[in-house]
């Protein structure tokens, strides 16, 4: 068994595959189905993209040639964090699935709690608006299930206070030196799976000489152990890449971290000064 192939199960019993591949930034046409299609060839199951990522086409249109039997690929996308009203909601979402063209979605997103350029407003009830639309996908058997992302605690309490279907998912910026300790721990004790976007906090993460260090004791990249660090956490890893060698790299992350190691990562912080 390796990450590729190995699943968190959901609080709805779904499985997800336990390593996904990222494609936020990468431009749709060849960069997107290039991208996707390798991982695919190098055995990766889960693919994660949004209408905001604007590569929805490609990345459907890489998974349905790639002849992989449909059920044996995970897909994320993402509602806009600008929709906040029910109609706009399911109109979007109909415009994603056309786009993908791969019948269901396997998990549906809010992108974030409030449109990105009102950062930390509140839109509670545009959340349960647009949430009761992504009840009734789930409902229907149009998602096989359905989360939020950039959500904290607050926007969290305040989305489940309110709804009926507790989100199964958080994708949430997580990497070593940001590991959003007070989200997660209420994601876990909620059984509300976190998934970590950006795991190599984009690049910026990857001269730091601390983990260099633990990377080399094991004989592995700086890139592998930022992986494999969300892993032991139980956290899902979406690492993204346009470089094929890279991409096989971010997959080959079968090996344990010690704990002492662990506690060492868990302490570092201004990991991408
Ligand atoms: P590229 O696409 O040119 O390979 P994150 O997943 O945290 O968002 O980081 C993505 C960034 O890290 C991209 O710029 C990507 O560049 C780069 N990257 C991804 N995997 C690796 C790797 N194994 N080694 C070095 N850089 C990587």
């Amino acid at each position: 068994m390796s990450s590729l192939t190995e699943y968190f199960t959901l609080s709805n019993d779904v499985q997800i595959h336990k390593l996904g591949f990222g494609t936020w930034q990468i431009p749709d046409g060849d960069d997107t189905y290039n991208s996707v299609t390798t991982a695919l060839k190098l055995g990766y199951r889960h693919i994660d993209t949004a209408r905001a990522y604007e590569n929805e086409a490609s990345v459907g249109r890489a998974v349905r040639d790639s002849g992989i039997p449909r059920e044996e690929v995970f897909i994320t996308t993402k509602l806009p964090a600008e929709v906040k009203d029910y109609d706009q909601a399911r109109a979007t979402f109909e415009e994603s699935s056309s786009l993908l063209d791969l019948g269901h979605v396997d998990l549906y997103l809010i992108h974030a709690p409030w449109p990105w350029a009102e950062q930390g407003k509140d839109y509670s009830e545009g959340n349960i608006a647009v949430w009761t639309a992504m009840e009734e996908l789930y409902d229907a058997g149009r998602v096989r299930s359905i989360g939020v992302s950039n959500f904290n605690v607050a926007d969290l309490e305040s989305l489940t206070a309110s709804t009926r279907i507790r989100p199964q998912v958080n994708q949430i910026r997580w990497f070593i030196g940001n590991t959003q300790d007070e989200t997660t721990a209420y994601c876990e004790a909620n059984d509300i799976l976190v998934e970590g976007y950006s795991p190599l906090a984009t690049g910026a993460i990857l001269d730091n000489p601390q983990v260099r260090k633990i990377a080399e004791q094991y004989g592995k990249t700086v890139a592998q152990v930022c992986i494999r660090y969300l892993l032991e956490k139980d956290v899902l890893p979406l690492p993204k890449s346009t470089t094929p060698s890279r991409i096989a790299e971010n997959a080959d992350v079968d090996f344990v971290l010690k704990p002492e190691d662990v506690t060492f990562l868990d302490g570092l912080t201004d990991t991408t000064a």
